[in-house]
């Protein structure tokens, strides 16, 4: 199983190129199911999570092609499959969006049930209600959701919580509805912007994306569009904390600062210099030890559940003391002992980790069970002095981009092995 090795100490310097948003692309291919048209999708990652996405609309009938400029066409006239088998949502959770599109479109899915995963239990009855609320009859039964429905009708949704996929597979499966569909209390993250703004680019009418309430209004049908997907604003969180903990100076390019006030501030008041331009974000720490920062998770545009671990990774080697309280997933901690194997002092009290900075890291061999998690373990191996060895790489590979060239760019000693 391929590994990152690490040799830390050494301030990040340079410019890193940013890559389109992996929990924008995934809702945005489940969107090809609505449409009667192919579609022709640009900015796409290289992320497991894309390939894995691809097969599952492959096998339903989607043709899809991958040129060399990273933009994928997706053809769904070919569409006869409607199931989303347990393998494949096992693999990956957000396989639960092709539910509202299949729905809408087909009039039937079977979709498994997601399981509980490494980051907490991860419920989806919000999406089950909401395509109830629109008309579909659900069952769940041996472990599988089966969907039925006529064509869907417009309804007044609120939602229990504020859930991102549970929101977007609301509003796919109401642009086909008859009538006007109302989603209150729905998630504002960007990504959510950005499906919306690719279905209005298909023949969709929706009003209030990235507010809490979306007003969306049924229309006969979807035609295809060609759409390039928003940059990843937690690719670029990690790569500005990668320049922050090690004390360097790095510009993420091809990037949004827009999507992520919440980060730059907590950045700035870790003492970071921060530069935007309409398309680049330049941290500066002028060689300068972090101070703790002390932050909640919440949904946008508070500090997103996403960047936790990268800013715990953060705090473990700052000046001071920072309270992290991670409300969103029960169970989202699970780097904090991988942490403390390289010598960082956190101690875990319910929902929040304290954690006191210390001067110097040391390099363990250390692994986690989810994306973030290890992208904060790796940010952590870049300032552990001696040799860090982060195993279960491919957790990072889900919703990374060649993070190791990426930051081997930006000066990091760093490698995979097999
Ligand atoms: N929830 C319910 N019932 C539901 C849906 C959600 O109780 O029907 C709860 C969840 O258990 C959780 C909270 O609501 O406690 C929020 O979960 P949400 O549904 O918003 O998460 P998600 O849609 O499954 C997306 C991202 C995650 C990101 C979260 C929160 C995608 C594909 N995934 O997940 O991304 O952490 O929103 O922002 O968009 C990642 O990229 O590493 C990742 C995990």
């Amino acid at each position: 199983m391929a590994k990152i090795v690490i040799q830390g100490g050494v301030p990040l310097n340079g410019d890193v190129m940013i890559s389109g948003a992996k929990n924008a692309v995934l809702p945005i291919l489940a969107a090809s199911l609505l449409a009667d048209e192919p579609m022709d999708i640009g900015n796409v990652p290289h992320l497991n999570d894309v390939t894995t996405s691809m097969a599952l609309l492959g096998e339903m009938g989607v043709q899809l092609t991958l040129n060399e400029h990273m933009r994928i066409l997706a053809d769904p006239r070919g569409v006869d499959r409607f199931l989303a088998s347990y393998e494949q949502v096992k693999t990956m959770r957000a396989s639960i969006l092709v539910l509202g599109p299949l729905v809408a479109r087909f009039g039937q899915a079977e979709v498994s049930l997601p399981g509980g995963c490494a980051i907490g239990s991860r419920p989806v009855d919000q999406h089950i209600r909401g395509l109830q609320a629109l008309g579909a009859t659900i069952r769940v039964e041996n472990g599988y959701i089966h969907a039925r429905a006529g064509r869907l009708k417009g309804a007044h949704i609120v939602m229990d919580m504020v859930t991102v996929t549970g929101t977007e597979n609301i509003m796919m499966a109401a642009t086909l509805a008859q009538g006007t569909t109302v989603i209150e209390n729905a998630a504002q993250e960007p990504e959510v912007v950005d499906l919306a703004h690719c279905l209005i680019a298909m023949g969709a009418q929706i009003e209030g994306a990235g507010s809490n309430t979306i007003v969306v209004h049924g229309v006969e049908r979807l035609g295809g569009c060609r759409y390039d997907v928003l940059p990843d604003r937690i690719e670029t969180g990690t790569f500005l904390v990668a320049g922050a903990i090690t004390r360097g100076k790095v510009r993420a390019r091809g990037t949004r600062s827009d999507t992520l006030d919440a980060v730059l501030n907590k950045l700035e008041q870790a003492g970071a210099h921060i530069n935007t331009t309409a398309d680049s974000i330049e941290i500066d720490m002028r060689g300068n030890r972090p101070r703790a920062v002390s932050f909640s998770t919440a949904p946008y545009p508070s500090f997103p559940t996403d960047m936790q671990a990268q800013f715990a990774a953060l705090n473990t080697v700052a000046e001071g003391v920072g309270v992290v309280t991670e409300t969103v997933f029960e169970n989202r901690f699970m780097h904090i002992q991988e942490l403390v194997r390289l010598g960082a002092d956190i101690q875990v009290k319910g929902e929040s980790a304290i954690i006191r900075g210390v001067e110097t890291l040391t390099g363990a061999q250390i692994m986690a069970t989810d994306l973030r998690a290890s992208a904060g373990l790796v940010l952590a191996g870049l300032v552990a002095q001696g040799e860090t060895v982060v195993d279960r790489v491919y957790h990072i590979d889900r919703g990374y981009e060649n993070i190791e060239e990426k930051l081997s760019g930006l000066g990091a000693r760093i490698r995979r092995i097999a």
